[in-house]
């Protein structure tokens, strides 16, 4: 895995066995993108790659040189004026307001590794040899300004990580207008840009379109990385199917407002920017400072969506979630938010723990409304202290209590919010974001803490180690249930107001860094109203997060396939939950909704008391399914095979990590009159094994890896009935579970 530079050439050749990426020092000092996909034999000079044109109207650095024209190169981390009026990787302004810069190549470094991000999440190594990194400075001698382009090659990943810091010498101060974590120029434009996109209940799903002239891409402006759009998108080329064909995956590792967009000039050029949305962000830089952006990881994939996903996979389960939780079987928790929203005491509580005790579930997660006087959502968020009307003996009291049954505790908390009948509010109405001279925007009757302030950090922060403390607890669910409104930071002056949204989600990543370094063994899952804070950034704290409030099977379907093309299955909370269901009201069977929840962390979320006899007997061997599995599935290679979003039906496998097991499933929506034959074929096996397939005990044969990947296995195939007994099995929302074990 080697970082080479190549002086007569002025090159950078970053390789491992599967991806290369080459940039190069231009004639007039700048950066330029010469090359990233698959690998290509190192050579001394690749400048040839490097294509130059003379248009008119094109502004050129050398006079008389009709044909360099930063507008038509393609550029590393581009400027914007000097000739490129193209979206920029950055935008500053000294204090005479001029905002023409002029950064040229001064040094570099190759160093094993890869240096950790100050106060930010990143993707990181742990044994030497894993990772190399190149460090290019480039300087504007006249404005005293320094660039520290990063870039992180993976021994055995087909990725690279990049980040920019920008530092300030003086003396005087230069205030940052766009600063994006990196920057892509790719030679066409003949890709499909593939987003994740959706709303409430509806997060993730995959939206495909052509690329074209102009400028198209997803960002959020809500403080969090959002329901409505992912900080994520891929180029695929047209015939690139989930296994076969050529994709490069972009991922920002952060929580909050994003801009990923890709530009596509006049003469089909494309480039990609991923970091912090520019709007709103304005940021001051004194003599002697620095600004380090989020980081953001590139893949490329030869093997179609799925090889792509599958980087993304393994580098975050293994080198972005930290912990203990990484690599250890999640727990099989019960939450009894759809079982009793706010309506529950101690006795309720044990009544459903006691019974999902005796169904083998694990852990019990106690949900909003254990605290201060919360029995709706208008009061209380702030008060991190326990109802004793609910609960007499308090936090600790029911932890013990439900850990004497045998399982383990954890509980649900909304940090970063405050309710107006709080006490928090009413001893600290300035900690709000908000204009205390405008009405406020309250969203399900809460407001936005200013995490930008240490003190409101440090105020929440003291509350939850308190119970920590004192209760045996083992995981943590933390939610944050509203986007950003009237954000303004009281009492911090002007300059701080441009910073306040960066600094928020720092304060926020400062609250979970303190709370994981203090108590390691809590599990801790995010949640934004489900699923709108999804994100690589909150992934480096919590292993897990909340993928959607939306529980009901089918709706899962998509949303769990769409989050896979970034996100391991080991940080997918899925749940099953009650028929109807409480989102969409919809009924599918008890096995519909396990066969989607399987996929995930899996637990349960509703009243186990109220199931009948068959209903627990059927869910204790989902549990007992899921203890058997959840190794193969929570660290095993996730494929999609069929995409819901394509028709009615869907599946997808995962294989083990040694390959000698595998899961298929398969899903269909409706249940056609007279339904057509469909065989889907599998993926990743070795074709000339025997593989035993079986499904809930029956025998469907031993097939070679090259019959189910190539031929296909039936999944039309009800040889086990006839006529209308056949169908009645069947019906809408139905689903089969296939067992695959290498003989
Ligand atoms: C939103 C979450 O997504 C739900 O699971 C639940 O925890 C509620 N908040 C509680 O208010």
């Amino acid at each position: 895995m080697p970082i080479l530079f190549h002086p007569s050439s002025g090159e950078f050749h970053l390789y491992n066995r599967e991806i290369s990426y080459i940039l190069e020092i231009l004639e007039n000092g700048h950066l330029g993108h010469v090359y990233f996909g698959n690998r290509l034999t190192d050579r001394e000079d690749f400048r040839y790659l490097t294509e130059y044109a003379s248009r008119d109207m094109g502004a050129c650095p050398f006079e008389g040189r009709r044909n360099f024209s930063l507008e038509h190169l393609k550029q590393e981390y581009p400027a914007f004026g000097a000739g490129d009026p193209r979206y920029p990787a950055f935008e500053m302004e000294r204090a005479d307001g001029s905002r023409v810069v002029d950064f040229r190549y001064r040094e570099h470094r190759i160093i094993p590794g890869k240096p950790r991000l100050e106060g930010l999440p990143a993707v990181y190594t742990q044994e030497d040899g894993e990772a190399e990194t190149l460090e290019i400075t480039l300087e504007d001698p006249a404005i005293h300004m320094q660039i520290l382009l990063s870039y992180t090659i993976f021994r055995d990943e087909p990725a690279i990580a990049r980040s920019a810091r920008f530092v300030c010498q003086g003396p005087e101060p230069i205030t940052l207008l766009r600063a994006m974590s990196g920057c892509l120029d790719l030679p066409d434009k003949d890709y499909q840009m593939v987003e994740l996109a959706g709303a409430w209940a509806r997060e993730r799903h995959i939206h495909t379109r052509e690329l074209d002239c102009g400028v198209q891409g997803v960002y959020s402006l809500r403080g969090c990385s959002s329901h409505q759009f992912n900080p994520f998108l891929a180029l695929k080329r047209r015939e690139t199917t989930e296994c076969q064909g050529e994709a490069l995956g972009f991922s920002l590792v952060y929580s909050g407002d994003f801009l990923a967009q890709a530009e596509v000039d006049n003469f089909d050029v494309t480039r990609v920017i991923l970091g912090i949305h520019p709007q709103e962000f304005r940021w001051e830089l004194a003599p002697g400072e620095s600004f380090q952006t989020p980081e953001m990881v590139m893949a490329y994939s030869r093997q179609g969506l799925n090889g792509m996903s599958q980087t993304f996979h393994r580098l975050y389960r293994s080198r972005l979630a930290r912990g203990v939780w990484r690599d250890r079987e999640r727990p099989i928790l019960i939450n009894n938010w759809e079982a009793t929203y706010f309506d529950f005491n101690e006795e309720k509580i044990l009544e459903i723990a006691r019974k999902a005790q005796e169904l083998g579930i694990e852990l019990f997660v106690l949900d909003d409304g254990w605290f201060g006087k919360r029995n709706q959502d208008n009061a209380s968020l702030g008060d991190w202290y326990p109802n004793r009307e609910k609960l007499p003996d308090g936090i600790a009291g029911l932890a013990r209590k439900i850990e004497a049954l045998g399982m383990k505790f954890g509980f649900w908390m909304e940090p970063e919010m405050v309710n107006k009948d709080s006490d928090l509010f009413r001893a600290h109405p300035d900690w709000v974001l908000a204009d205390a001279r405008r009405p406020y925007s309250h969203a399900r009757n809460q407001y936005v803490l200013d995490f930008s302030k240490e003190e409101v950090v440090d105020c929440v922060y003291r509350q939850i180690r308190k119970i920590l403390q004192e209760a045996p607890v083992s995981y943590i669910k933390w939610d944050m249930n509203r986007s950003f409104s009237e954000v303004f930071s009281n009492g911090n002056g002007r300059a701080w107001q441009g910073k306040v949204r960066h600094q928020y989600i720092l304060g926020v990543y400062r609250l979970y860094e303190r709370l994981t370094q203090e108590f390691p063994e809590i599990l801790f899952e995010s949640c934004a109203s489900g699923g709108a804070r999804f994100d690589p950034g909150m992934l480096y704290y919590a292993p897990q997060a909340w993928t959607s409030d939306d529980t009901d099977a089918v709706e899962r379907i998509r949303i769990q396939y769409g989050t896979s093309l970034a996100y391991p299955l080991s940080s997918m909370g899925s749940h099953v939950s009650a028929a109807p269901n409480h989102q969409v009201f919809r009924n599918t069977s008890l096995e519909t909704r396990a066969n989607v929840a399987y996929f995930g962390t899996f637990g349960y979320e509703l009243d186990v008391t109220r199931l009948t006899p068959a209903e627990q007997e059927a869910v204790r061997r989902q549990v007992a399914f899921m203890k058997a599995h959840r190794r193969l599935i929570q660290f095993g290679t996730f494929y999609r095979l069929q995409s819901p979003f394509e028709g009615n039906s869907s599946a997808w496998m995962v294989l083990s990590e040694d390959g000698s097991q595998a899961l298929l499933a398969y899903f269909r929506i409706l249940q056609p009159p007279q339904g057509k034959f469909e065989r889907i074929r599998l993926a990743g096996l070795e074709p000339t094994a025997l593989y035993q397939v079986t499904e809930a005990g029956r025998d469907w044969g031993a097939h070679y890896g090259d019959e189910l990947m190539y031929a296909g296995f039936s999944v039309s195939d009800f040889s086990s009935g006839v006529g209308r007994e056949a169908y009645e099995r069947q019906g809408d929302y139905f689903s089969r579970l296939f067992q695959l074990h290498r003989v």
